[in-house]
């Protein structure tokens, strides 16, 4: 049962691509399985950076399948765009990359609707959404009448299927925009650009939901990663300020084909502190100067958008919860160095909510947003510690404050990280 899942336990970019990168060596497939180019995953290889939104962050390294599986929505022009960063570039191994003819695939209409329905929710506040078109094309999919698989594009079928689905597309924007601020769209053009990009990802698509099947059955090493983080989850995270696919532990079986007992190792990514990029609750926010400190220092500013992300203290609370969703036995500490030089480090421990203090991480968005955070104050370390290549080498109170996170999550510090270089991991066998 030699899987492995690499999940984020916070609001997203935990630096999973980093863990990725770095236990595909050990692997024989990395799977994507939910999510599409919302994401950005950022895997640093000596002095190159690469910023990978579909394409597995396996994909640097040789003799590795790497696989978007059915739950993947998939913007053709984007997987393009990224095999040919890849090819300028002279990395890469993009010819081991399979895609699934399950997959639903992003229009422009995902793209038009996503930019009229992010205004706002029904209570005011915009969820932000990278506009990707990820939740209109995920909707269709459940929706099933207006959706396209990957598949479908190989077929006779997919010029009227293009054509049904515009004259339909063409009638809700209309509505959804003011008026005159909607050009309609042109279905002959789509099909035609569309066949193109069909034609160049041809080699690449099959039915990696009996691949993935055959591989586990045969023993073969998945690595399954997640994208976005566990409180993004469409069932179980912050809704509605969330993504549209399980991103937590939950979506593998359903995302990848692949049944949970393939899996034997689920490690959780946790950033030292909090992040979020868009709208909705976010109790240990610091909008002020350690906020940005924070920023500053990590360099917080959205992979796929650029947008500044908003930076606040540890969730102690949200994280036991995240790591019990998903399954987590092991976590990963990442980007420990951006606290370096702070005065006093605050967790949060639980909850006070209307008087009442809980560690129960609540259901309900309007109680998430009158919770306020029960600190405990840890101290802080003056030491710059990106060139810590051991556990023992991490000045006492770092690895207090590692060990705190271990104690209050309830499962292991397995790994912590110092710097975004493959080089600046720890792997800690003994706190
Ligand atoms: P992902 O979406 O979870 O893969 O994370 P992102 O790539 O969006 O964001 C993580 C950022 O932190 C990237 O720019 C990484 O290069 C960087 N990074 C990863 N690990 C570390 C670390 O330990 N320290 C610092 N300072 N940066 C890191
Ligand atoms: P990685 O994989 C951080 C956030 C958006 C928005 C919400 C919904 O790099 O960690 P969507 O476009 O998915 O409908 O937006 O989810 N979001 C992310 N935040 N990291 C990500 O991915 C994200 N993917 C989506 O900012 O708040
Ligand atoms: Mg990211």
């Amino acid at each position: 049962m030699p899987g492995t899942c690499v999940i984020g336990l916070q609001w997203g970019d935990e630096a999973k691509g980093k863990i990725v990168d770095r236990l595909t060596r050990e692997h024989d497939f990395v799977v994507r399985y939910q999510g599409g180019a919302n994401a950005g995953h950022t895997v640093v290889v000596g002095d190159q950076v690469y910023k990978l939104s579909l394409l597995p962050s396996g994909i640097l390294t040789p003799g590795v399948t790497c696989v978007i599986a059915s739950g993947v929505v998939v913007n053709p022009a984007r997987v393009i765009e990224e095999l040919d960063d890849l090819a300028k570039r002279g990395a890469g191994y993009p010819e081991n990359l399979r895609i699934s003819d399950r997959a639903h695939v992003i229009f422009p209409w995902h793209f038009a609707e996503d930019r009229a329905l992010d205004k706002s929710t029904s209570d005011g506040e915009n969820i932000g959404t990278t506009g990707r078109g990820i939740g209109p094309c995920y909707r269709d999919k459940v929706g099933r009448a207006h959706a396209i698989r990957l598949g479908d594009m190989y077929r006779s079928t997919f010029r009227s299927q293009v054509e049904h689905v515009v004259a339909a597309k063409n009638r809700v924007l209309e509505v959804l925009y003011p008026p005159g601020e909607f050009k309609p769209l042109d279905a002959s053009q789509i099909f035609r650009e569309y066949t193109g990009y069909a034609e160049r990802l041809r080699p690449h698509v099959c039915d990696t939901t009996e691949l993935l099947l055959t591989a586990a059955e045969e023993g073969k090493r998945l690595l399954f990663e997640g994208a976005q983080g566990a409180l993004l989850d469409v069932d179980h995270g912050t809704y509605p300020f969330v993504t549209s696919s399980n991103s937590s532990g939950v979506g593998i079986a359903s995302g990848s084909g692949v049944p949970g007992r393939h899996i034997n190792r689920c490690i959780g990514i946790v950033k030292a502190y909090s992040t979020r990029v868009g709208g909705g609750p976010f109790p240990t926010e610091q909008d002020n100067p350690t906020g940005q400190y924070l920023r500053d220092r990590g360099n917080e500013y959205g992979t796929v958008t650029r947008r500044p992300r908003r930076c606040g203290w540890l969730d102690a609370v949200a994280l036991r919860y995240t790591s019990r969703l998903s399954g987590v036995d092991m976590l990963a500490v990442m980007l420990l160095d951006v606290l370096s030089g702070l005065e006093t480090l605050q967790v949060c421990t639980a909850y006070e909510i209307d008087g009442k203090t809980s560690v129960r991480f609540p259901s309900h968005v309007d109680d998430l947003r009158r919770a306020k955070p029960v600190y405990e104050t840890l101290p802080g370390w003056k030491e710059e510690i990106t060139g810590c290549r051991t556990y023992e080498a991490l000045p006492a109170n770092a690895r207090a404050y590692l060990r705190r996170i271990g104690e209050l999550v309830k499962q292991p510090v397995g790994m912590v990280s110092v710097g975004p270089e493959r080089e600046q991991t720890i792997v800690v066998s003994k706190m």
